[in-house]
């Protein structure tokens, strides 16, 4: 038997525990702003929206309540600027949907992917499941000739905060068009942009309303801190959508029904949105002035939870030097070979936390 995990890269958090380890010793403890995981109160809206759907003995729908597809394709509509006539999926959470996507959508050995140079580690993992062929370009000139199956992009990035505009996502669907090939594009941190704004790949402005081989993956993690819940969604194209249907339903793939209802709510509700992005925006200003002040110099970062960091060396070494200091970062290693002298610094720690990094900065590296 030929294991299936040993086509995948090693685990990357894995590699980090040492850099953990030192970093904890630090006598006023550890300030992980490693993993980008949410760290302030799921909103009360949400919670009773899920302890009010508890008692929900039958097995949910795969495609979702008809309420959570009317609140999907709402926020989409609303959030995204897309007019036309979408279809919706929930997803349990959106890294399952990001690993098994080219496996779902039929790609398999012989097919290419396009994923960014420097990306979330999942993607390539999702192609590598697929048994398919990873290709790392950002600018799909740089693709040539090659057929593809399917382009993957992500705007706001994961882990540069970059933000792709209109136009350039205008070129990337109309390139994939013509070679028939399906983009997918990743806006997990779409409602946290700081310096631009980010744009949908469904907005009125890129797609006009036509969505054919056109996909966009969300996901409440960030924008609701419901990573705990894993709820994501996927709308775009009603023919892929249905084509995921249609696959899901056979393999279990169904969030969970009180997730559903805690789903709607948080859809219909931007109250706390605009609290929780207050937070990160705080949190972000004060990392940002001590990253600086520390000698670090910042590339993109202009939108979502992580600032993009280098002190011109060896990302490992940056690490360990803030490991030594008590704090963990990413290393740039993990997001692709391109990134081997950054670091990621994510926004997701208590604001005393924050503080705390900023004082350790502070007295130097
Ligand atoms: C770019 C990107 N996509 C997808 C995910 C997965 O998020 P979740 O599974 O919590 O929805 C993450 C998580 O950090 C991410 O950074």
């Amino acid at each position: 038997m030929s294991a299936l995990s040993s086509a995948l890269p090693d685990f990357p958090w894995d590699l980090l525990e040492p850099a953990k380890t030192l970093a904890a010793s630090h006598p006023d403890g550890i300030v992980d702003l490693s993993v980008g995981t949410p760290v302030d109160p799921v909103p009360a809206v949400v919670r009773q929206a899920l302890a009010g759907a508890s008692d929900t003995p039958g097995y949910p729908l795969t495609a979702g309540t008809t309420q959570l597809r009317a609140a999907i394709a709402g926020w989409l509509a609303r959030a995204c600027r897309a007019s036309g006539e979408l279809g919706v999926l929930p997803t349990i959470g959106s890294k399952e949907l990001v690993a098994w996507l080219p496996t779902l959508l039929g790609a398999g050995p012989g097919d290419k992917v396009v994923i960014p140079r420097i990306c979330y580690p999942t993607y390539e993992v999702g192609v590598r499941l697929a048994g398919a062929e990873v290709i790392r370009a950002d600018s799909l000139t740089a693709v040539g000739p090659e057929r593809v199956k399917l382009v993957w992009i992500n705007s706001p990035s994961n882990p540069t905060g970059r933000v792709l505009p209109a136009e350039h996502l205008r070129k990337v669907v109309a390139w994939a068009r013509e070679r028939d090939a399906i983009v997918v594009s990743d806006e997990c941190y779409l409602s946290l942009g700081w310096e631009s704004e980010p744009v949908s790949v469904l907005a009125d402005e890129v797609t006009g309303g036509d969505y054919t081989g056109v996909l966009a993956v969300h996901s409440l993690s960030k924008r609701s801190n419901l990573a705990g819940y894993r709820a994501g969604f996927v709308g775009g194209d009603p023919a892929l959508i249905g084509e995921l249907l249609a696959v899901r339903k056979h393999a279990g793939m169904i969030p969970p029904a009180p997730v559903q209802a805690a789903m709607v709510a948080a859809l219909e509700d931007e109250t706390h949105v605009a609290e929780q992005r207050a937070r990160y925006a705080a949190r972000r200003d004060t990392l940002r002035a001590a990253l600086l002040k520390a000698g670090f110099e910042l590339s993109h970062s202009e939108a979502g939870l992580y600032l993009w960091a280098t002190r011109g060396e060896d990302c490992w070494q940056t690490v360990d030097r803030l490991a030594q200091r008590g704090i963990l970062a990413a290393p740039g290693a993990f997001y692709g070979p391109a990134a081997a002298q950054h670091v990621r610094v994510a926004l997701t720690a208590t604001d005393e936390r924050v503080a705390a990094a900023a004082d350790r900065l502070a007295a130097g590296l």
